[in-house]
């Protein structure tokens, strides 16, 4: 059965290095995120046409997806959005152990509230949920070119395991 929810702990609160704190709760994503979750996807993967994404939202909140099994949001007021984390499962992920890998597949906060804890308090309750789901390895990728990314992922705790190049041709 898809999980789509996550059963938090106490709500994650922002913590402040690069600016001033903003105090955020994370919790799992409803239906009525919808609208709020297709703004942040759009930001973060703009390749993706709406209805691309709005099909794939659709499709989790019906149960349908495993990619991804959870959304937390970070909400600064009700109905203020300001990031989300999107996770998973995988049988497998580069550099791990198990076969069941939480997997940070999305990770996104609104340019306005960078810097002020938010990421880390995503990934923080993004790691409560992988515990939960009897995890003990928790991954993530990102663009070789992304360097604020990479800094992000290091400074939580992440090692880097790893650079892959991807290629295609015609069939
Ligand atoms: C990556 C991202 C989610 C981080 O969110 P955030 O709210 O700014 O992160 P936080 O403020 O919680 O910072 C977490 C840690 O990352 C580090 N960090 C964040 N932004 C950084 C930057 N621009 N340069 C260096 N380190 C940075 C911080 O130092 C912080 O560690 P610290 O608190 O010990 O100092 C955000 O920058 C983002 O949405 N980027 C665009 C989308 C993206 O690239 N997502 C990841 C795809 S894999």
């Amino acid at each position: 059965m898809v999980a789509r929810s996550v059963r938090l702990g106490r709500p994650s609160r922002g913590k402040a290095r690069g600016g001033a704190r903003l105090p955020v709760t994370v919790r799992s994503a409803t239906a009525r995120d919808a609208g709020a979750w297709l703004g942040l996807r759009r930001a973060l993967w703009p390749e993706g046409s709406e209805a691309e994404h709005r099909t794939e939202i659709d499709g989790f909140f019906r149960g349908q997806l495993s990619e991804p099994l959870a959304v937390l949001l970070a909400e600064e007021a009700p109905g203020q959005v300001v990031g989300v984390a999107e996770l998973s499962i995988r049988p497998q992920a580069e550099g791990c152990h198990t076969d069941r890998v939480a997997y940070l597949e999305g990770w996104f906060v609104v340019p306005d509230a960078r810097r002020r804890g938010v990421g880390r308090a995503l990934v923080a309750a993004a790691e409560e949920w992988g515990r939960a789901q009897g995890c003990c390895e928790f991954a993530s990728d990102a663009q070789a070119d992304n360097a604020v990314s990479a800094a992000a992922h290091k400074a939580l705790g992440f090692s880097e395991v790893g650079q892959v190049c991807c290629f295609r041709k015609e069939l």
